[in-house]
């Protein structure tokens, strides 16, 4: 029977999505778009497209009652800051996927720490910070090295290490610096703060500042992976395990990533366990997560779960390695239809994020065609353009972009991704 299947985003999407999209319609469904407006999707693919402010929660969800539409799935593909609201729109239209505060626990930092303690996940010690004096005084209790990182943060924007005493000489100004950028990114892009009544709505019962409220938490030391996986009635599978490169401390940010993750199979099972155990304690029962771990000296422990697919190139490089399209398989998840998965390995991937080697301003981005029409190349993907104004943390923490290609062996994706770095030039004055 044809359905009609809502999509919640804050982006476009690449063309591996859009032939999920096809791939969907071909079927006999029909497609609806929710996004905030800021991007003109592709013609013909949706039936209608909404647009509305999406941070305000609780009017998109009145918006979308004045609609006269009734949908049978909705779901999503990346934007980690609508995943609350997708959760709410599956519950507007009854429907399967998350409960609204299934996904706010995976959104706010400290809720999802409170749920892995209690679902007995591996986890560092944390504490909830309302203002520098608490984190000052969560710095003392957990002990140096530590972590701050916001509650609603997303791509390590905010997050930096104290990795010693004369660190905290500069922590007011780091955290300081840090809000203010959040509080920018808050009003113009994708930090996402919920209000009193939204997160009332949620369920939520203590409710936090996605913005100025900080975690600290115990440095986890070791190298970290993300895994994607699918989860239907419970049962969760592996699709994808990125193998990451981050910068080193006091930030975050990635760097690169390999797909996929080489381990024996020993530490194969270690991770499934960790991970099902993971998405069982957040409740999550229909749909894509995506986990961070870290392998510390004792062992595998959590440093987040998104309930949807992974960011960045992660999609489409998934795609390349093991032939599954996860927003067709989340899609079908969300109507309910009985999936069966035989992961195995096609290729491998390498990505590199494209990062500004100081702050300026964008004065060129050279991109050759033999880059773009090279068909080992994935994915690129620029963020930012010539004019744009690029710096380094904590007063900024964007890239500028990145590119992802693919080879036969991990070094042969190494190889191939390098020769077109190469014919990149990028100029910042
Ligand atoms: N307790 C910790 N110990 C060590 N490193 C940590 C810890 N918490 C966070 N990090 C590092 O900071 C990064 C960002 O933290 P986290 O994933 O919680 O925030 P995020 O803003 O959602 O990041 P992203 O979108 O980049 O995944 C982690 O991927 C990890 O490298
Ligand atoms: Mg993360």
């Amino acid at each position: 029977m044809a359905k009609n299947i809502l999509l919640v985003t804050g982006s476009d999407y690449s063309s591996d999505v859009y032939q999920a999209f096809y791939d969907v319609k071909k079927l006999g469904h029909s497609l609806f778009l929710l996004s905030d407006g800021s991007f003109e999707p592709e013609a013909g693919v949706f039936e209608q497209h909404f647009t509305y402010d999406l941070r305000k929660t609780k009017e998109t969800l009145d918006y979308m009652k004045q609609q006269n539409v009734m949908f049978d799935a909705v779901t999503i593909k990346t934007s980690e800051w609508l995943t609350p609201l997708t959760a709410l729109l599956v519950k507007q239209y009854n429907c399967i996927g998350n409960e609204p505060i299934v996904a706010f626990n995976c959104r706010s930092k400290y809720h999802m720490r409170q749920e892995l303690e209690k679902g007995g996940v591996s986890i560092p010690k944390f504490q909830l910070c309302r203002n520098y004096e608490e984190i000052l005084d969560a710095i003392h209790k957990i002990g140096i090295p530590c972590v701050a990182k916001p509650v609603g943060g997303n791509a390590s924007y905010g997050t930096f290490m104290i990795q010693n005493e004369e660190d905290l000489e500069s922590l007011q100004e780091n955290y300081e610096r840090s809000i203010e950028y959040l509080k920018k990114k808050a009003i113009d892009e994708d930090v996402f703060a919920f209000n009193a009544e939204e997160m009332d709505l949620i369920g939520v019962n203590d409710h936090v500042d996605m913005i100025t409220d900080y975690l600290v938490e115990e440095f986890m030391a070791g190298s970290e992976i993300s895994v994607d996986a699918l989860t239907q009635n419970g049962e969760t599978t592996i699709m994808g395990i990125e193998d990451q490169i981050r910068m080193k401390p006091p930030y975050f940010l990635q760097l690169a990533a390999m797909l996929p993750y080489l381990c024996t199979g020993e530490e194969l099972e270690e991770i499934k366990v960790l991970v099902s155990k993971t998405v069982t304690a957040m409740g999550i029962k229909n749909s894509a997560s995506h986990t961070e771990i870290i392998f510390t000296p004792e062992g595998p422990k959590i440093v987040e779960i998104g309930c949807r697919i992974g960011g960045d190139d992660l999609h489409d490089t998934i795609l390349a390695v093991t032939g599954y399209n996860l927003m067709f398989e989340s899609i079908m998840i969300a109507l309910g239809e009985k999936r069966n998965y035989d992961v195995k390995t096609k290729c491998h991937t390498r990505m590199e994020f494209i990062m500004p080697k100081k702050a300026g301003i964008i004065t060129k981005i050279d991109i050759p065609d033999v880059v773009k029409n090279n068909s080992d190349i994935l994915n690129i993907d620029l963020l930012l353009h010539e004019g744009d104004s690029v710096g380094l943390p904590p007063d900024n923490f964007e890239y500028i972009g990145y590119i992802s290609g693919k080879g036969k062996t991990p070094e042969d994706a190494k190889k191939n991704l390098q020769e077109v770095l190469d014919k990149i030039k990028i100029e910042i004055e």
